[in-house]
């Protein structure tokens, strides 16, 4: 390993540094106050953004940047949960002390409530920036006319994003996530686009997908491009399938955004973020670690969760699910993979880290490309007559409120 002298996760030398080409000079980016080095964000993903994911991504970003590398996202919080006063909502919505500038992501669907919980934010003095999540494909959220297919609603999504603005002020940045539409014949990234910069949001991120498409196919760029030249007065950042730091710089390149946003090419492969600094820097270096340093990320990662759960057990639960994740591509036999996702403990997990091949060197292609979530498109469920207006009837906006009350994610 050439780069990660300066690391405190990565200690002995091991693969080689690749002599990956690298494109344009190193690009900042500008969220209202704040200037990030890398122009870079960890994609909110609920069940995995927590503040630990958020340490250890910041930790690798930290190798090749003036800062942390980029933006960290935290997992996604309906604003009903805040103003209920919900003490797990609230205990996700709080950084740690290391998070500079702190990033909480919401997700509302009615424009007080919304409003109220970014002043309570305010007043507790918790967050430097506020992204509204309007990308949710999840069926039971989308019923009743929330997550991704809201900003069919021009009206509503303006209220809500101008509450948000309203209550954060100037010092607190607003941005706005969303996918290209419902579906091809219902598209409303380029009105969100266009409102989110009319109502003062510091930023779109657009991923490039519909709600039909869920995780499936791939993600479509040419939309990224597209609102690009739509929208010039704020940055515009393109998120959907970038799984390295040269898919990055080429969706950089290709659709002239403002920065990335990275999801699921960094599950198990925190070290993604030191990637994309370094190529954002120019720089040729791109970590390939053995399975023994795995191995010892994957510990660290352990490690962060324990101090953020403050409870080895659920800690340890917890990670299990990252577990295939980080062996993706590695010689862990199934027998072991499965006793990995049965730990208890710290002790547990090292006893098992203990019997890998820890001398295994990285495998290369197979642990890069796609990973995580993908599927199949599904039919998009909306309410009954949601299509025929893109005004919100009395009839929808009073059950809108359902579709706040069980979310996970976008
Ligand atoms: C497990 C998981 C959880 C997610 N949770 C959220 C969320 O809470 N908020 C959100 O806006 N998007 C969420 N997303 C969507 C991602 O932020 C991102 O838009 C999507 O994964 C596409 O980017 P990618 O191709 O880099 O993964 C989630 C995605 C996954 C896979």
């Amino acid at each position: 390993m050439t780069t990660v002298e300066t690391s405190p996760l990565l200690s002995d030398p091991a693969a080689p540094a690749t002599s990956a080409a690298v494109t344009g000079p190193r690009r900042t980016l500008t969220i209202g106050p704040h200037t990030i080095d890398t122009p870079v964000v960890l994609a909110p993903m609920a069940g995995i953004t927590n503040m630990a994911f958020r340490l250890l991504c910041r930790e690798f970003g930290a190798l090749h940047s003036q800062d942390d590398g980029g933006l960290f996202v935290g997992e996604m919080v309906t604003t009903r949960a805040l103003v209920e006063g919900h003490k797990e909502s609230w205990r996700l919505v709080t950084m740690g002390e290391r998070e500079t500038p702190r990033s909480v992501q919401l997700y509302g669907v009615d424009p007080a409530t919304v409003r109220r919980a970014v002043e309570m934010i305010r007043e507790r003095d918790l967050a430097d920036h506020i992204d509204l999540n309007f990308g949710c494909p999840v069926p039971k959220v989308t019923r009743r006319g929330g997550g991704g297919v809201l900003p069919w609603k021009t009206e509503l999504f303006t209220r809500i994003v101008t509450a948000a603005v309203e209550a954060a002020g100037p010092e607190v940045p607003v941005t706005v996530k969303t996918r290209i539409g419902i579906d091809d014949e219902h598209q409303t990234f380029r009105d969100a686009g266009l409102i989110a910069q009319e109502v003062g949001a510091a930023a779109i991120a657009l991923h490039g997908r519909t709600v039909v498409q869920h995780y499936s196919g791939e993600a479509r760029w040419g939309a990224i491009t597209e609102l690009k030249e739509l929208i010039t007065d704020i940055p515009v950042l393109g998120n959907g399938d970038i799984w390295s730091a040269e898919d990055a710089l080429e969706m950089m390149d290709q659709t002239g955004c403002d920065g990335v946003v990275v999801g699921r090419g960094c599950q198990g492969r925190p070290w993604l973020f030191a990637d994309l600094a370094a190529g954002f820097a120019g720089k040729p270096d791109r970590i390939q670690p053995s399975l023994g340093e795995v191995a010892q990320i994957l510990r660290r990662h352990a490690e962060l969760l324990i101090e953020f759960f403050e409870d080895e057990g659920r800690a340890l639960r917890d990670l299990r699910k990252h577990v295939a994740w980080y062996f993706k591509g590695y010689p862990v036999g199934g027998e072991m993979r499965h006793r990995l996702a049965t730990m208890e403990s710290l002790a547990d997990l090292d006893a098992k880290l203990a019997e890998l091949d820890l001398e295994s060197p990285y495998p290369g292609a197979a642990v890069e490309g796609p990973r995580g979530r993908a599927g199949t498109p599904k039919k998009a469920h909306v309410p009954d007559g949601w299509l025929s207006s893109r005004e919100l009837s009395t009839e929808h906006a009073a059950r809108l409120h359902e579709a706040e009350l069980d979310t996970s994610g976008g």
